[in-house]
Parts: C-alpha cells; structure tokens; sequence
C-alpha cells in the first residue's frame, strides 16, 4: 500500500478525519507565494478558530518550497513534495502524539528502533526543558544516548511571526553502517524523517511571545524522503517515484539516467511542480513576477536541460512528462485530471515563447559579451525582463566565456521589481496601472490608444473609469451608456491597430497640473495628483496624466485584439484586450 495511504488509515483509526489537501497557493495569505508545510492552510484553526472536520485532523499537503532551488539537481533536494501531517486543535498534546508516531514508524512501517533518534527541546529562558517529551521516549524505548536536547533546531515557526512552539524530531539511521550508540546531529547518516510540533504560541511581529487560546499538535513527515528510505535508496530520484517519471526521460532523449543524473532530475522535478502549480485551481500562469515567475523558471530552466539532453523541443516531450506526473497522482489530486489539458497548453506555450526569445536573447547577450568582461546586475536584468532569461541561463552562458555575472546586483533589481509589481498588483501603484514587466509596460501603452479609440469611435464623452493590468491582458473599465456593437468593436481594435502600425512615438514630459489639464491632456482623478504631473504623449493621438511606464514605439505592441466587453457597473461598460 502506498505510504500515504498507510498514514491516512492509521490515523483514521486514531480517531482523526481526512481533510483534502488545500490549493498550493495560498487562499487568504499573500505573504507567502506557495503553501511550504502541511499546517500553512490550517493557521486560522491553530489560532482558535473551529474547524469543520473537528479537532483531530490529518492530511497530505502539496508543499512547494523554492528557496533552493538552484540545488535542484543533487540526489536529494526536489521543489515540490507532499507533507504528511496529523493535527490536535486543543485535543490530545505530547503523549498521544509521541505514542502513536512512535507506533506508526515501528509496527506499520516496521522501522526497527535502534535505527531511529530523537531530538527534544533543552528549554531557554522562555519555555522550559521539554522533560515529558524526553521521558516519553525513553519509555517507549528509544535508548538515552539516541536522544538529543537542543534549543534552535527544537522551535518551529513557518516563518518570522506566527503559531509556534517547541517540537521533537525523529530522525532514521540511513546507511548500511553500524548503528552508532550516540545520535550526532552532525552525522549526515542520521536524517529528519519527522517532526512533531507542540504549538502552544504565537510570535508576532515584536517578537513577543503569547499563549495560543489552546496547545495544538502539528506534525509533518515528507513522503519523498520516507519513500527512499523505505525503498533503502540513497537517492531520491531512485525511489519508486520518480520510476516512470525517469523512464520516460530515459526513453525520450535516448540517453541513460546513470549518466545524465543532474538535467533528468532537473527536468523531473521542475516539470512535476509545473504541473502542480498550473493545475492549481488559483490558475497560476507563466509571468515575471510572483507564482508566475516561479512557473516560467520552472519550465525554462526545464527546457534548457531536455535541450542539453537533445531532446528535440518541438516535439511534445514537455506534455509527454507532464501525462506521466498526472496519471501517477490523479487518484490523490482530482485537479490533475479535472485541468490536464491547462496543463499541457501551460507548458507548450511557455516552451514557444521562451524559444521565441532565446533566439533574440542569445543575439543581445553576444553583443553584450564584445563589450564587456563582467555582466552587472542591471544587464542581467535586462536579459530577463526583455528576453525572459532566467539568471541561471544568464550564469551559465557566462560561464562558458569565462565571465563573471553580478548575481546579488541582479537580485537586488529583481527585488525592486518584484516590489513594484506586488505595489501595483495592491493598486497603489500610480495612476491605478499596474506592473512593469515587458508585456505589463506594453499594456499601459495600449490602454492610452484604448481610451483615445474610444473617443472617437463611441463618443467624445468615454472617459477611464479604472484600468487593471496583468501580463496576461488589460482591463480598461469606461464611462458609456451601452453595449458596445460589433461595428464599434471591430473599429475600435483597427483604429488601435492602425496606430501601432503607424510606428508612432511615445513621449513623456513633466509639466504643471493646470497646463497638463489646459493643453487637452486626459486623467482619471484630477485631485489625486501631484501639482507636477507628468505627461504621455502617443504621436498626436493620446495625451494622458500617468505614471507610466511606456513603450517608446507603438510598433513594439503587436497585434491588439479586444476579448471581451462587457457591462461593469451601471453606465460603465469593461473591456479586456490582449497584445498578440
Ligand atoms: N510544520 C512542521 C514542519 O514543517 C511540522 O516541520
């Protein structure tokens, strides 16, 4: 049977109920990109609130951690892995909870004791030595010398502030060797295979410490590192899996595992957390910031190595894998199959567009290269906003020349922008536009030749009434009193079409609020803004109050085509339209 479902009926019969295993992106918590613990979808309840399914729950959880990304490649470390967890909202705490893990690792999975360790929290000046958990074990028969007290491994938090208390973890004697009688946290051979929390507080941002309104239990087991150690295999990648992920890398590029271990890891694992991510009922697609970003890295960084592999990559390898990941995980996971061919459409257009770029990219980084010895973080930069070139694309072409690129400069202008993205996406940004990637600037440009069409298809009287940008589309919302017909939809998009081929310049200038409004220009809120405003200018068609940014060039759009139009409120009518 299958270790999730060993765990899930074992705790069953511990008198806990099932819970489904939440979205991978976080529903109501903006402050982290994806869900990285099994307790992440249950914070509200650890806080006090009831939960539906009672007070003993247990799960398994889609985690999606990232911040190691760039160790993607080794035997064990994988971006995406389901968490095993069982929780106490104020029901039993540490005895229970040490008994029935302790059972669970010795009679169901017959893991023999003296290959398992302990650790406990030693206590500090807060919170005490955590002698029932110590005496606990001990009676249970794990031998003293297998029993560690520390303090900073034995407090869990998931991050600065939140629910959090003092934990035991457990960890497997992981080799062939002789069971040392002393557990050394130092020796690699001992790994973590579980981790009981007894959250009983909360940290906030002070860092002051409260009592939780109840003691919980919060425990997490990875079912990827268990499954290797079950199977006595010392890379994951060797479990039974990733055995059908593998083979079909195997069969699709003709080349052996044995030989290619770090690009087939990277494709098996980054492939598997794409189609986690994409089938996410958040609908997460490929952008420049965000989930989005983590996506496109994901399925390029995925690209590149098939690409190293020899892979022809316009075949349908990527959806090859993918259909593999999704019949292996459907039984758990109903989205697989319920957005399957999202997921496939996903990875194929993201595969064209970075093909489509790489070419122009690898062009720019030439040119770059003659005149450089060293890459700034502001060029690197530019190669992945422009040319969509993940900073590892970036490091190893430079590699290959023997030519440093400022990785923490990149990251720093990374950073900026990820700030002004998740600004505009709250909508402080100016002007109520949002977002500055490529396509995002694109859009603001195409909003202004949006409004100005109006006006002279519809009627002089179209006024913005709000306008929100994603890299997928603008939304343009607009004072009118009636649908839209076919006639004035079509002329509308041709207008805006003619003009981004009449290659018409974008031109910004600063001047006073009063001359601003005087020589015609267009606004939203006339009160919002500063006394000195600036100004864009479309060739002589549009001149709008905004903060920007632009293009510089019309003809840098593409082609614009309305998808949509609709009513927004009353006498409002909205329009989405993309750039293709
Ligand atoms: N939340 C705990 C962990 O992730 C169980 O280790």
């Amino acid at each position: 049977m299958d270790l999730k479902d060993l765990y899930i009926n074992f705790f069953i019969s511990k008198g806990h109920k099932q819970i489904p295993s939440a979205p991978v992106v976080p529903e109501n918590d903006p402050s982290v990109l994806f869900n990285t613990a099994g307790m992440q979808p249950l914070i509200p309840y650890l806080m006090g609130q009831p939960h539906p399914y009672g007070t003993r729950l247990c799960d398994y959880q889609k985690c999606i951690r990232t911040n190691d990304l760039d160790s993607i490649g080794d035997s064990t470390h994988q971006t995406f892995f389901e968490m095993l967890g069982n929780w106490s909202l104020g029901d039993y705490f540490k005895d229970e909870s040490i008994t029935w893990s302790f059972e669970f690792l010795t009679k169901v999975l017959n893991i023999p004791v003296d290959h398992l360790a302990v650790t406990v929290f030693s206590g500090n000046n807060l919170i005490p030595f955590d002698s029932e958990s110590y005496n606990k074990w001990l009676n249970l028969g794990i031998e003293e010398g297998h029993i560690a007290k520390t303090v900073d491994d034995n407090f869990w938090i998931a991050g600065e502030t939140g629910p959090c208390g003092p934990d035991t973890e457990i960890f497997y004697f992981r080799s062939n060797d002789k069971v040392p009688t002393t557990f050394d946290l130092k020796d690699e051979r001992w790994v973590e295979i579980w981790n009981n929390v007894f959250m009983e507080y909360y940290k906030d941002e002070n860092g002051n410490i409260t009592d939780l309104p109840k003691k919980n239990v919060d425990t997490g087991m990875g079912v990827e590192r268990m499954v290797s150690i079950l199977e006595g295999v010392n890379d994951n990648y060797l479990s039974s899996i990733w055995t059908n992920v593998i083979s079909i890398i195997e069969e699709i590029s003709n080349k052996k595992y044995e030989d290619n271990k770090e690009s087939m890891r990277i494709i098996a694992d980054h492939i598997r957390t794409a189609v986690f991510i994409s089938s996410d009922p958040s609908s997460i697609k490929p952008s420049n910031t965000d989930q989005g970003y983590i996506l496109r890295r994901l399925i390029r960084r995925a690209i590149r190595h098939a690409k190293k592999l020899g892979i022809d990559i316009n075949s349908n390898f990527e959806e090859q894998i993918a259909r593999v990941i999704i019949n292996q995980y459907k039984k758990y996971y109903s989205e697989l199959s319920e957005n399957e061919n999202v997921v496939y459409e996903v990875l194929k257009n993201e595969k064209i567009k970075f093909n489509r770029t790489l070419e122009k990219g690898l062009r720019e980084f030439e040119k770059i290269v003659i005149n450089n010895s060293e890459i700034d973080g502001t060029t690197a930069f530019h190669l992945f906003d422009t040319y969509g070139f993940p900073i590892e694309l970036t490091v190893e072409l430079a590699n290959e020349r023997n030519i440093k690129v400022d990785i923490e400069g990149f990251k720093s202008k990374f950073k900026e922008h990820q700030e002004l993205s998740r600004t505009a996406s709250i909508g402080k940004f100016k002007g109520g536009l949002a977002g500055n990637s490529e396509i995002e600037t694109k859009y603001h440009t195409a909003t202004h030749l949006l409004n100005a069409a109006l006006k002279i298809v519809v009627n002089k009287d179209v006024h913005q009434k709000g306008s929100n940008i994603t890299p997928e589309r603008l939304r343009f919302d607009f004072s009118c009193d009636h649908k839209l017909t076919d006639e004035e939809k079509l002329k509308t998009e041709e207008l805006v079409n003619k003009w981004i081929k009449d290659s018409l310049e974008v031109s910004k200038c600063e001047m006073s609020k009063e001359d601003a409004i005087k020589g015609g220009a267009e606004c939203m809120f006339i009160e919002k803004y500063p006394d000195i405003v600036t100004v864009y200018s479309i060739g002589d068609v549009s001149k709008e109050l905004c903060g920007g940014p632009h293009v510089k060039n019309t003809s840098e759009l593409g082609e614009f085509k309305i998808i949509k139009e609709e009513a927004s409120s009353s006498g409002v009518r909205r329009i989405k339209a993309v750039l293709k």
